[in-house]
C-alpha cells in the first residue's frame, strides 16, 4: 500500500534512503528522488518505463541553487526566473559536470524549475540536494493532478504520495532554453508565450513532435487515455459519423446546441482558458473509466493557454 499523507517529514526521510515520492507541484504531481544518487533516478526511469535518452527536471526551492547545477544563467534566463519563479517555468541552461549524466541524457545542459507548491517548497528547504521529478505517470499516459491519480497508476510499488491537494494549473510547465543567446521555447505549458515575451521580447516555438527526440524531449504520442481520442472543430459534424458509438465529449464551454451522447465533461462552462487547463487531465481520466468507444475534445481557440491544451490534446489522438 502507498502512503498518502502530508508529512513533509516522512517524504525527507524516504528521499533520503534513495527511494522515491511522489511530489505535488502546482502543474502536474512529480516523480520525484534525489538527482546525485544514480540508484534513485534509475528507479524514477523504470518505474515509469521511461526511456533513458529522455532528461529530466532539477526542483530546487532557491535562486541561489542554480549556481550549483549550470555553469551559465544568462541574463534573460533570470529575468524569466525573477518573474515566474516559483512558478511553471523551466529553463534549459548549461549544466555543471556535477550534474550526473543520468539527470540530462547525456546532455551538456539541464532543465531546471523552482515549483509553486508550499508543501514541495518546504520539503525541497529540508533535503541536502534537489529533486529530479519527471511527472508521476507512466510513460505517454495521463499527467496526475490528484494524490489519487498518482496511487492509481503506482498503488504498492511507490512508498509514499505526498499529498498537497489538487493542482492548480493542471498542465506541465514551459520550457524555456537559449540557442546563440536566443530564447527558444521547446514546451508550451502553463504559461503562455504571450506571458513569456512580455517580459523578455520575441520567442520562438520549438514544440518538437519527434518519435525519438535527442535534442529536447517532446514525443508525439503522449497524455494519452486509452480510450481512442479525437480533436475536432466541428463537434456536431464529427459525431453525426458515428451514431452507433459510446461517446464522451469535452467541452470548454455550453455555448453550443445540446448533443445526444453517453457524456459530456465540461473542463470550463465558459471558455476560460486557465480553468479549462485546470481541469484537462482530471476530465481525461475520468473519461477513461466509463468504457466509452471514443472521447471526442472540441479545439480550443489557438491563443495563450489554448494552444498548450490543444498541444496536449494532439498528443493525446495519437
Ligand atoms: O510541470 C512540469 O514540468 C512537471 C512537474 C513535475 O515539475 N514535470 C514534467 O517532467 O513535466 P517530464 O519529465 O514529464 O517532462 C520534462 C520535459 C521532457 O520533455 C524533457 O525532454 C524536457 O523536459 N527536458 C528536460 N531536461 C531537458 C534538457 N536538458 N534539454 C531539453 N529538454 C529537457
Ligand atoms: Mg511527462
Amino acid at each position: 500500500m502507498t502512503l498518502v499523507s502530508k508529512d513533509t517529514l516522512k517524504a525527507a526521510e524516504i528521499l533520503n534512503k534513495k527511494e522515491l515520492v511522489a511530489i505535488p507541484t502546482e502543474t502536474v504531481y512529480g516523480l520525484a528522488g534525489n538527482i546525485y544518487s544514480e540508484t534513485a533516478i534509475k528507479k524514477i526511469f523504470e518505474m515509469k518505463s521511461r526511456p533513458f535518452f529522455n532528461p529530466l527536471i532539477v526542483h530546487i526551492h532557491s535562486m541561489e541553487q542554480v549556481q550549483d547545477l549550470a555553469v551559465d544563467f544568462p541574463e534573460k534566463a533570470k529575468q524569466l526566473a525573477k518573474v515566474f519563479w516559483p512558478g511553471s517555468l523551466t529553463l534549459i541552461l548549461p549544466k555543471k559536470e556535477s550534474v550526473p549524466d543520468l539527470i540530462t541524457a547525456g546532455k551538456d545542459t539541464v532543465g531546471i524549475r523552482m515549483p509553486n507548491h508550499p508543501l514541495t517548497l518546504e520539503l525541497l528547504k529540508n533535503l541536502p540536494f534537489p529533486l529530479a521529478a519527471p511527472s508521476a505517470n507512466p510513460f505517454t499516459h495521463i499527467s496526475p493532478t490528484k494524490a489519487q491519480h498518482v496511487k492509481n497508476y503506482f498503488d504498492g510499488k511507490l512508498e509514499m504520495v505526498l499529498d498537497g491537494g489538487n493542482c492548480a494549473n493542471g498542465i506541465e510547465s514551459t520550457i524555456v532554453g537559449f540557442e546563440n543567446g536566443e530564447p527558444v521555447v521547446y514546451r508550451l505549458g502553463s504559461i503562455s508565450t504571450e506571458e513569456i515575451e512580455k517580459v523578455i521580447g520575441k520567442v520562438s516555438v520549438r514544440n518538437n513532435k519527434e518519435q525519438a527526440p535527442n535534442a529536447p524531449g517532446m514525443l508525439e504520442k503522449h497524455y494519452s487515455p486509452r480510450t481512442k481520442t479525437y480533436l475536432v472543430q466541428d463537434i456536431t459534424a464529427f459525431i453525426a459519423q458515428y451514431p452507433e458509438k459510446k461517446i464522451g465529449l469535452l467541452l470548454h464551454s455550453t455555448d453550443h446546441e445540446s448533443f445526444n451522447v453517453a457524456s459530456i465533461n465540461y473542463i470550463s462552462k465558459t471558455g476560460n482558458l486557465k480553468e479549462a487547463a485546470t481541469n484537462l487531465y482530471n476530465a481525461m481520466h475520468q473519461m477513461d473509466r466509463y468504457d466509452l468507444d471514443m472521447i471526442v475534445a472540441q479545439r480550443l481557440p489557438d491563443q495563450d493557454l489554448g494552444k498548450s491544451i490543444n498541444d496536449r490534446l494532439e498528443r493525446a489522438t495519437k
